[in-house]
Protein backbone atom coordinates (compact mmCIF):
# COMPACT_ATOMS: atom_id res chain seq x y z
CA UNK A 1 0.00 0.00 0.00
CA UNK A 2 1.64 3.40 -0.80
CA UNK A 3 1.58 6.11 1.95
CA UNK A 4 -0.50 8.65 -0.17
CA UNK A 5 -2.97 11.32 0.90
CA UNK A 6 -5.36 8.71 0.79
CA UNK A 7 -4.96 6.37 3.19
CA UNK A 8 -6.42 6.81 6.56
CA UNK A 9 -4.81 7.10 9.90
CA UNK A 10 -6.27 3.74 11.03
CA UNK A 11 -4.71 1.98 7.75
CA UNK A 12 -1.55 3.52 8.27
CA UNK A 13 -1.42 2.29 11.85
CA UNK A 14 -2.13 -0.67 11.12
CA UNK A 15 0.35 -0.96 7.82
CA UNK A 16 2.93 -2.09 10.87
CA UNK A 17 1.18 -5.89 10.58
CA UNK A 18 2.11 -6.87 6.95
CA UNK A 19 2.62 -10.04 6.50
CA UNK A 20 6.20 -8.75 5.78
CA UNK A 21 6.70 -6.68 8.85
CA UNK A 22 5.91 -9.40 11.24
CA UNK A 23 8.54 -11.98 9.52
CA UNK A 24 10.47 -11.32 12.61
CA UNK A 25 7.98 -11.74 14.68
CA UNK A 26 6.83 -14.62 13.43
CA UNK A 27 10.20 -16.34 13.84
CA UNK A 28 10.17 -14.69 17.57
CA UNK A 29 6.74 -16.49 18.11
CA UNK A 30 6.39 -19.64 16.09
CA UNK A 31 8.63 -22.10 18.41
CA UNK A 32 6.89 -21.63 21.24
CA UNK A 33 3.62 -21.79 19.34
CA UNK A 34 4.91 -25.02 17.96
CA UNK A 35 4.23 -26.73 20.64
CA UNK A 36 0.59 -26.54 20.88
CA UNK A 37 -0.52 -28.16 18.00
CA UNK A 38 -0.27 -30.87 15.37
CA UNK A 39 -0.29 -30.99 11.53
CA UNK A 40 -4.40 -31.59 10.91
CA UNK A 41 -5.55 -30.07 13.62
CA UNK A 42 -8.45 -26.88 13.71
CA UNK A 43 -6.56 -23.39 14.70
CA UNK A 44 -8.29 -19.98 15.10
CA UNK A 45 -6.35 -17.33 14.45
CA UNK A 46 -8.31 -14.51 16.32
CA UNK A 47 -7.91 -10.76 15.15
CA UNK A 48 -5.41 -12.09 12.76
CA UNK A 49 -4.01 -8.82 10.82
CA UNK A 50 -2.67 -9.45 7.09
CA UNK A 51 -2.55 -13.32 8.58
CA UNK A 52 1.30 -13.63 9.06
CA UNK A 53 1.03 -16.47 11.95
CA UNK A 54 -1.99 -18.07 10.39
CA UNK A 55 -0.03 -18.61 7.16
CA UNK A 56 3.02 -19.86 9.16
CA UNK A 57 0.33 -21.93 10.98
CA UNK A 58 -1.30 -23.05 7.87
CA UNK A 59 2.53 -24.08 6.75
CA UNK A 60 3.05 -26.62 9.70
CA UNK A 61 -0.10 -28.51 8.28
CA UNK A 62 -3.05 -26.78 10.55
CA UNK A 63 -6.36 -26.11 9.39
CA UNK A 64 -6.62 -22.31 9.76
CA UNK A 65 -9.88 -19.92 10.60
CA UNK A 66 -8.81 -16.72 10.74
CA UNK A 67 -10.83 -13.62 11.57
CA UNK A 68 -10.51 -9.53 11.95
CA UNK A 69 -12.87 -6.52 11.51
CA UNK A 70 -10.75 -4.22 8.95
CA UNK A 71 -11.20 -4.64 5.85
CA UNK A 72 -7.63 -3.56 4.87
CA UNK A 73 -5.99 -5.98 6.50
CA UNK A 74 -8.41 -8.93 5.23
CA UNK A 75 -7.71 -7.65 2.26
CA UNK A 76 -3.75 -7.92 2.06
CA UNK A 77 -4.60 -11.60 3.48
CA UNK A 78 -6.21 -12.52 0.84
CA UNK A 79 -3.72 -11.23 -1.78
CA UNK A 80 -1.10 -12.54 -0.17
CA UNK A 81 -3.26 -16.29 0.49
CA UNK A 82 -4.15 -15.80 -3.82
CA UNK A 83 -0.75 -15.18 -4.51
CA UNK A 84 0.36 -18.21 -2.11
CA UNK A 85 -2.34 -20.93 -3.23
CA UNK A 86 -3.26 -20.53 0.56
CA UNK A 87 -6.24 -21.95 1.83
CA UNK A 88 -6.55 -20.35 5.09
CA UNK A 89 -10.57 -19.39 5.39
CA UNK A 90 -10.00 -15.41 6.44
CA UNK A 91 -13.29 -14.10 7.81
CA UNK A 92 -13.58 -9.96 8.07
CA UNK A 93 -15.64 -9.87 11.26
CA UNK A 94 -16.07 -8.64 14.59
CA UNK A 95 -14.50 -11.40 16.61
CA UNK A 96 -16.92 -10.21 19.13
CA UNK A 97 -20.22 -10.61 17.44
CA UNK A 98 -19.10 -13.24 14.96
CA UNK A 99 -20.92 -16.75 15.68
CA UNK A 100 -18.07 -19.87 16.39
CA UNK A 101 -18.46 -23.26 15.89
CA UNK A 102 -18.67 -25.28 19.33
CA UNK A 103 -15.69 -27.31 20.49
CA UNK A 104 -14.33 -26.96 16.88
CA UNK A 105 -10.51 -25.77 17.32
CA UNK A 106 -7.47 -27.37 18.65
CA UNK A 107 -5.97 -24.10 19.60
CA UNK A 108 -6.79 -20.41 19.64
CA UNK A 109 -4.11 -17.98 19.47
CA UNK A 110 -4.39 -14.05 19.71
CA UNK A 111 -1.07 -12.42 19.11
CA UNK A 112 0.79 -8.96 18.52
CA UNK A 113 -0.65 -7.22 21.55
CA UNK A 114 -3.79 -7.23 20.50
CA UNK A 115 -5.55 -7.78 23.71
CA UNK A 116 -4.65 -3.89 24.05
CA UNK A 117 -7.46 -3.22 21.64
CA UNK A 118 -10.34 -4.41 24.46
CA UNK A 119 -11.46 -3.01 27.27
CA UNK A 120 -11.39 -5.58 29.88
CA UNK A 121 -14.90 -6.23 29.43
CA UNK A 122 -14.59 -7.30 26.36
CA UNK A 123 -11.94 -9.77 26.98
CA UNK A 124 -13.71 -11.05 29.17
CA UNK A 125 -16.22 -11.67 26.84
CA UNK A 126 -14.15 -12.94 24.49
CA UNK A 127 -12.42 -15.22 26.55
CA UNK A 128 -16.16 -17.07 26.74
CA UNK A 129 -16.44 -17.23 23.30
CA UNK A 130 -12.81 -18.96 22.87
CA UNK A 131 -13.89 -21.44 25.47
CA UNK A 132 -17.20 -22.33 23.53
CA UNK A 133 -15.19 -22.59 20.54
CA UNK A 134 -12.17 -24.91 21.90
CA UNK A 135 -12.39 -28.81 22.54
CA UNK A 136 -11.34 -29.55 25.60
CA UNK A 137 -8.12 -29.73 27.47
CA UNK A 138 -7.00 -27.25 24.11
CA UNK A 139 -4.91 -24.20 24.72
CA UNK A 140 -5.86 -20.30 24.59
CA UNK A 141 -2.46 -18.56 23.49
CA UNK A 142 -2.20 -14.57 24.09
CA UNK A 143 0.64 -12.90 23.58
CA UNK A 144 0.54 -9.58 24.67
CA UNK A 145 2.79 -6.40 26.21
CA UNK A 146 3.37 -5.03 29.61
CA UNK A 147 1.12 -1.96 29.08
CA UNK A 148 3.11 -0.11 31.94
CA UNK A 149 6.40 -1.54 31.05
CA UNK A 150 7.14 1.77 28.52
CA UNK A 151 5.24 4.17 31.26
CA UNK A 152 7.41 2.73 34.58
CA UNK A 153 10.69 2.94 32.21
CA UNK A 154 9.65 6.31 31.17
CA UNK A 155 10.04 6.16 27.82
CA UNK A 156 7.01 6.96 26.43
CA UNK A 157 7.34 10.12 24.83
CA UNK A 158 4.01 12.44 24.82
CA UNK A 159 4.45 13.72 21.67
CA UNK A 160 6.07 11.76 18.61
CA UNK A 161 6.89 12.23 14.62
CA UNK A 162 5.66 8.74 13.31
CA UNK A 163 6.61 9.57 9.75
CA UNK A 164 8.36 12.61 8.25
CA UNK A 165 7.93 11.89 4.05
CA UNK A 166 5.58 11.77 2.15
CA UNK A 167 3.74 12.67 4.34
CA UNK A 168 4.28 14.45 8.56
CA UNK A 169 2.64 12.42 10.48
CA UNK A 170 2.40 13.07 14.51
CA UNK A 171 1.47 11.27 17.70
CA UNK A 172 0.52 13.17 20.80
CA UNK A 173 -0.59 11.37 24.13
CA UNK A 174 -4.16 12.85 25.01
CA UNK A 175 -4.70 10.85 28.00
CA UNK A 176 -5.12 8.27 30.19
CA UNK A 177 -8.41 7.18 31.92
CA UNK A 178 -7.59 5.17 34.64
CA UNK A 179 -11.51 4.13 35.56
CA UNK A 180 -11.12 1.63 32.44
CA UNK A 181 -7.20 1.74 32.17
CA UNK A 182 -8.08 3.37 28.70
CA UNK A 183 -5.15 5.73 27.51
CA UNK A 184 -5.64 7.38 24.38
CA UNK A 185 -3.16 8.66 21.33
CA UNK A 186 -4.08 11.19 18.54
CA UNK A 187 -2.32 10.83 15.42
CA UNK A 188 -2.30 13.66 13.03
CA UNK A 189 -2.06 13.63 9.40
CA UNK A 190 -0.11 17.19 9.11
CA UNK A 191 -1.26 17.49 5.45
CA UNK A 192 -4.55 16.47 5.17
CA UNK A 193 -5.37 18.12 8.55
CA UNK A 194 -7.15 14.13 9.33
CA UNK A 195 -7.00 13.33 12.83
CA UNK A 196 -7.70 9.43 14.56
CA UNK A 197 -7.67 9.01 18.40
CA UNK A 198 -6.34 5.63 18.86
CA UNK A 199 -7.67 4.24 21.78
CA UNK A 200 -5.93 1.00 24.08
CA UNK A 201 -5.86 -0.40 26.92
CA UNK A 202 -3.16 -1.14 29.85
CA UNK A 203 -2.72 -4.77 30.66
CA UNK A 204 -0.32 -6.26 32.80
CA UNK A 205 0.35 -10.24 33.33
CA UNK A 206 -1.65 -10.16 36.56
CA UNK A 207 -4.54 -8.65 34.84
CA UNK A 208 -4.09 -10.76 31.78
CA UNK A 209 -4.70 -13.53 34.42
CA UNK A 210 -7.30 -12.07 36.38
CA UNK A 211 -9.28 -10.95 33.50
CA UNK A 212 -10.12 -14.25 31.28
CA UNK A 213 -12.94 -16.71 32.43
CA UNK A 214 -12.60 -19.53 35.15
CA UNK A 215 -12.94 -22.35 32.83
CA UNK A 216 -9.65 -21.59 31.69
CA UNK A 217 -6.30 -22.70 34.05
CA UNK A 218 -2.98 -20.78 33.52
CA UNK A 219 -1.12 -22.83 32.10
CA UNK A 220 2.52 -21.18 31.79
CA UNK A 221 3.96 -17.78 30.75
CA UNK A 222 6.90 -17.36 27.97
CA UNK A 223 8.62 -14.53 28.80
CA UNK A 224 9.22 -13.44 24.80
CA UNK A 225 10.99 -10.26 25.13
CA UNK A 226 11.72 -8.32 28.57
CA UNK A 227 8.48 -6.54 27.77
CA UNK A 228 6.61 -8.96 25.96
CA UNK A 229 4.78 -12.59 27.13
CA UNK A 230 3.34 -15.63 25.42
CA UNK A 231 0.31 -16.90 28.20
CA UNK A 232 -1.27 -20.27 27.71
CA UNK A 233 -4.46 -20.96 28.99
CA UNK A 234 -6.26 -24.28 29.15
CA UNK A 235 -9.74 -25.08 28.98
CA UNK A 236 -10.80 -27.13 31.96
C1 LIG B 1 -2.13 -5.36 16.74
S1 LIG B 1 -2.87 -6.00 15.27
C2 LIG B 1 -2.26 -7.67 15.34
C3 LIG B 1 -2.49 -8.47 14.10
C4 LIG B 1 -1.91 -9.89 14.11
N1 LIG B 1 -2.47 -10.71 15.18
C5 LIG B 1 -0.41 -9.88 14.20
O1 LIG B 1 0.14 -10.22 15.25
O2 LIG B 1 0.23 -9.52 13.21
C6 LIG B 1 -4.52 -6.08 15.90
C7 LIG B 1 -5.58 -6.50 14.90
O3 LIG B 1 -6.78 -6.74 15.62
C8 LIG B 1 -7.87 -6.36 14.82
N2 LIG B 1 -9.02 -6.21 15.73
C9 LIG B 1 -9.10 -5.40 16.82
N3 LIG B 1 -10.29 -5.57 17.43
C10 LIG B 1 -10.98 -6.50 16.70
C11 LIG B 1 -12.26 -7.09 16.82
N4 LIG B 1 -13.10 -6.74 17.82
N5 LIG B 1 -12.63 -8.01 15.92
C12 LIG B 1 -11.80 -8.35 14.90
N6 LIG B 1 -10.57 -7.82 14.72
C13 LIG B 1 -10.17 -6.91 15.61
C14 LIG B 1 -7.37 -5.11 14.11
O4 LIG B 1 -8.09 -4.87 12.92
C15 LIG B 1 -5.91 -5.47 13.83
O5 LIG B 1 -5.77 -6.08 12.57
Amino acid sequence: MSQDESITLYNWILQEFTTSRRAEFVNLIAPHIKLFFQPRDHVLDLCCGTGPISFWLEGQGAYVTAIDFAPYMIDLARQEAARLGSAVNFVQADVLSHPLPAEEFDLVVFLGNTVSDFSLQSFRRLSYKVKDALKPNKQFIIHYIDGLYSFIQGNYPKESIQQETPIRITRCFKGYLPETGAYIDVYKNEASGEVYEYTSYLYTPPLVRLAINESFKFEQSIVLTPRSFVDVFVKQ
